[in-house]
């Protein structure tokens, strides 16, 4: 279980990005936050994964304080993170970024099999390096094979939508739904999609820095798309508020 207490983050022009954030997430638990652009939700990723420091606040994994835990220690702890955009190396080949995700040994057939389950022809990509020659929707379902590669308890996607293709987002469902039955640990999926808020446990607002919504996706969900003319992030009647 991922427990976060009174988590806040401020970026150095002082500037609070995230204020007072209490959340848990349960075992086995699908949470997709969404929220409108700049509300907070990529910073909130990277300061459970370790990746931006909070200036407040605590963050446990199953019981253990790993506030101030490295990324590398978080990632032995159990939290993997694919980025909204993911970072690029030169001389790694795609073979080599999923065995590195998977922080395990993998043969071939085992790489490939991810590859394939994000539909990425293994025969064509495991040798090619993952520099700018990939496109963005190539780069995001390596990404996303390397996440799968790894037995985690807590994973976390930030916007893994974000550039693939409509066919490949049938799959990307498919990949979720799969990973959920098939993992004992907790998804957190950052989406402003709204196939994926359906595939959600629960749903979390975030706007403003601040947790505006959260609770069962039977409940969070029709709120969501209420009738145009209220906002789309909060209870309030007025269209566009939290943007
Ligand atoms: N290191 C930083 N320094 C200053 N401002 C930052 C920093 N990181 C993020 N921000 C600002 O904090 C706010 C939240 O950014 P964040 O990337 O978390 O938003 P988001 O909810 O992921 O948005 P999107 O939906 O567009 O991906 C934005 O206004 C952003 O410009
Ligand atoms: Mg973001």
């Amino acid at each position: 279980m991922l427990e976060l207490s009174n988590i806040s983050f401020c970026a150095e022009a002082e500037k609070e990005i995230l204020k007072n954030i209490n959340m848990t997430v349960q075992d086995g638990e699908f949470l997709v936050i969404t929220g409108p652009n700049g509300g907070g939700k990529s910073t909130l990723a990277k300061v459970i994964a370790g990746i931006e420091t909070p200036s407040g606040g605590s963050i446990l994994l199953d019981g253990n304080d790993i506030t101030k835990e490295s990324i590398t220690a978080r990632a032995k702890a159990g939290v993997s993170f694919a980025f909204q955009q993911p970072v690029r190396f030169k001389g790694i080949t795609v073979r080599d970024m999923v065995q590195m995700a998977a922080q395990q040994p993998l043969s071939d057939q085992q790489i490939s099999s991810y590859l394939w389950s994000v539909g990425l022809c293994a025969k064509e990509y495991l040798d090619r390096e993952v520099n700018a020659e990939l496109s963005g929707g190539e780069m995001k379902r390596v990404e996303i094979a390397g996440v799968m590669a790894k037995q985690t308890k807590l994973a976390i996607f930030d916007e893994p939508e974000a550039g693939i293709d409509l066919w490949s987002f049938k799959n990307l469902i498919d990949i979720f739904q799969k990973m959920r039955e098939n993992m004992d640990g907790s998804i957190i999926v950052i989406s402003h999609q709204e196939r994926i808020l359906e595939i959600a446990d629960e749903i979390m607002v975030l706007s403003g820095g601040e947790i505006t919504a959260r609770g069962k996706r039977q409940e969070i969900l029709p709120q969501l798309l209420k009738a145009e003319g209220d906002c789309q992030f909060c209870a309030k009647k007025e269209r566009g508020c939290c943007e």
